[in-house]
């Protein structure tokens, strides 16, 4: 089948007993779809199952999906996929329910075009709002506000234009255009094929008609050209090309083009496509581009248009939707990706969290689940991207949890922070090196990690001790003196912990700068967190070591009453107790606190920074 209005992939928002599944089932019963043999089956199984009395219930035909989502093969989204001859069109039904959030997001996300359902007899719900605000924030630009079993309402004009008034209330104030409202009946086929004959009123086009000629094509393909490099191909020394899916715009041979992040400006050679060589590509082709000059690029540099560049910053404010179980946390490192570059990511700063039914802006010390939130990160390099209101390709990133891998959040880039940009390193001629040197030592960092109770700051104290005595210049960080000072504004939740190790690390980074070993003693509940604090120091230069007291030895010796309080539910989130402790999985060092004493632990802390080289002089 020709498809020459190119590919419409749509969203389905809307709950079952708005006619979603009826409404599916009559595009594809009515544009063909369906088989004679698949049709018969239908017809008894309607009689079975059906709930529309002696009609076909079209409604079973998308049972299959529903079945597969059950199944939880694909546990997000269901696809489907249909063409008619003038269009080919790819379907995602994204669940109804408020605890879908996520998988509307993800749906939405790769959409161009949204049917948002409406029963006529009902008008907008809460559900209709929820749907057309995560359509907005998803970049949707085309939306269809399908006002179904007007068969139900007499098919009257009154309580059409009613909802669609309503609806455009809303859509203005959330910002979302490109709005067309058209009246249904799924059940008996109303204006979504075939133009209705009980509603003269309406003068325009059916669902099917609008689907097959709504010009979508602009969205990616006017957007500035933006390549992103996923291979460099090099078959032999003579050539060298560079290849990926152009993701927005047109390009031609002989365009000037920037590549970023380097910034280096060059023209483009040859274009070559799966058939060979061409004149120009443009959005969704996969091509592999040459350059007039010899200009290096690497994976996930992006190629552009002198004149029309990316952003390149390292600050900058997102939406966010939050799609695991694991709470987003600021402060807390993520692994991030934008395109084909991995880097680190942190929240710097959440600034509200979405209520998607009212639209109120929250305030929040962190994302749940299926929650929205507004935040400005802050990643470990510069990264190159696009509003995503400009361009939802480069726009979009993923935050990923170090650990578990698991994709934390999605995000999509607001504006970067030009204030942030402006804050530069301030170079020194006496560097770490020279304050070490002039202390004749080398400096570390001695992470010490366990519960409450296990030993750390006596370990760490008569480390120090030792270290003092044989001439080292140290510092010690403990977690309950810096909670007098530094850190006196934070208590125990995890966001508090996270800001709390972080501003430790951060601390403890200075003091190696200024040449001295540093001995930190936090419990750090958290991996994520430890290791964010590691990858502060240069290789080799911080030790993480876990004094492993069995948590029935830290209660049994109690120094501080504080297990006997919580055990009596006055402390709620007590790490061991009431709160968790991750223990490091691959520590530098590992002390059994429950056995030895602090002597013997500090003994073989001072083993491990000689055995590193750390306590070699000059
Ligand atoms: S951390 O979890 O953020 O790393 P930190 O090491 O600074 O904690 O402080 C831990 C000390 O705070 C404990 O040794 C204990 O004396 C005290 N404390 C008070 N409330 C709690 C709590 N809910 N959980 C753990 N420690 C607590």
């Amino acid at each position: 089948m020709a498809a020459d209005a190119g590919l419409l992939r749509l969203l389905t928002c809307g709950s079952v007993d708005d006619g979603k599944s009826t409404l599916i089932g009559r595009l594809l019963h009515d544009t063909r779809q369906v088989t004679t043999d698949r049709l018969a089956a239908l017809e008894s199984d309607s009689r079975r199952h059906g709930t529309t009395g002696e009609d076909v219930d079209l409604a079973l035909l998308v049972d299959g999906l529903e079945a597969e989502r059950e199944q939880g093969i694909t546990i997000d989204v269901a696809h489907l996929y249909f063409a008619t001859p003038r269009r080919a069109f790819i379907v995602a039904d994204a669940p109804g329910h408020e605890q879908y959030t996520r998988n509307m997001a993800t749906a939405a996300s790769e959409a161009d075009l949204a049917i948002l359902l409406v029963d006529a007899r009902k008008g907008l719900l809460t559900q209709t709002r929820r749907h057309a605000a995560i359509c907005r924030l998803m970049g949707i630009r085309r939306v269809v506000l399908a006002v179904n079993k007007i068969d139900l309402m007499g098919h009257d004009e009154g309580v059409f234009r009613r909802i669609v008034a309503d609806f455009e209330v809303f859509a203005r104030r959330i910002g979302l255009a490109g709005v067309t409202a058209i009246p249904i009946s799924a059940r008996y086929g109303d204006n979504v094929v075939a133009p209705s004959t009980r509603m003269d009123w309406h003068d325009g086009p059916t669902l099917l008609e609008h689907l097959e000629t709504v010009d979508v094509s602009h969205d990616a393909a006017d957007a500035p050209f933006r390549l992103s490099v996923q291979w460099v191909s090099r078959p032999h020394a003579d050539f060298r090309g560079y290849a990926g899916t152009v993701a927005s715009g047109r390009v031609r041979v002989g365009d000037e083009v920037a590549i970023l992040p380097s910034g280096r400006t060059t023209r483009i050679e040859r274009i070559l496509g799966t058939e060979g060589e061409r004149e120009g590509a443009r959005a969704g082709d996969a091509v592999t581009v040459t350059f007039a000059d010899e200009i290096d690029a690497a994976r996930g540099d992006l190629i552009a248009p002198v004149r029309a560049r990316p952003v390149s910053a390292d600050r900058f404010t997102a939406d966010l939707v939050q799609l695991s179980e694991e709470p987003l946390l600021p402060g807390r490192s993520y692994l991030m990706r934008i395109g084909d570059v991995w880097t680190s990511a942190s929240l710097t700063a959440l600034k509200y969290r979405l209520d998607v039914d009212t639209q109120d802006r929250l305030a929040a010390k962190e994302l749940r689940l299926n929650e929205i939130g507004t935040a400005d990160l802050a990643t470990a390099r510069p990264v190159v991207f696009d509003p995503y209101a400009e361009n939802r390709a480069t726009g979009a990133f993923i935050l990923v949890d170090r650990f578990t891998h698991a994709t934390a959040a999605a995000g999509m880039i607001l504006h970067p922070l030009r204030r942030a940009a402006n804050v530069h390193y301030e170079p020194s001629s006496v560097d770490a090196a020279a304050r070490a040197a002039l202390k004749g030592q080398k400096p570390a960092c001695l992470w010490f990690t366990g519960l409450s109770g296990s030993g750390k700051s006596s370990i760490a104290r008569a480390l120090e001790t030792k270290l003092h005595a044989a001439g080292r210049h140290t510092m010690l960080l403990d977690g309950d003196n810096l909670r007098h000072g530094l850190t006196k504004d934070l208590g125990f939740t995890d966001v508090d912990r996270v800001e709390n190790v972080r501003r430790a690390g951060e601390a403890a980074k200075l003091m190696t700068e200024a040449g001295l070993i540093v001995l930190c003693a936090f419990i750090s509940p958290f991996r994520a967190d430890r290791d964010t604090v590691r990858a502060l120091f240069p290789d080799g230069e911080f030790f993480e070591v876990f004094v492993d007291t069995p948590l029935e030895d830290c209660m049994r010796r109690d120094p501080k009453g504080l297990y006997a309080k919580a055990a009596r539910g006055e402390i709620p989130n007590f790490t061991g107790i009431g709160a968790p402790y991750e223990r490091p999985e691959f520590p530098d060092l590992r002390i059994e606190g429950g056995s030895g004493s602090p002597e013997a632990g500090a003994e073989a802390a001072f083993a491990l920074l000689r055995d590193a080289g750390r306590l070699e002089t000059g």
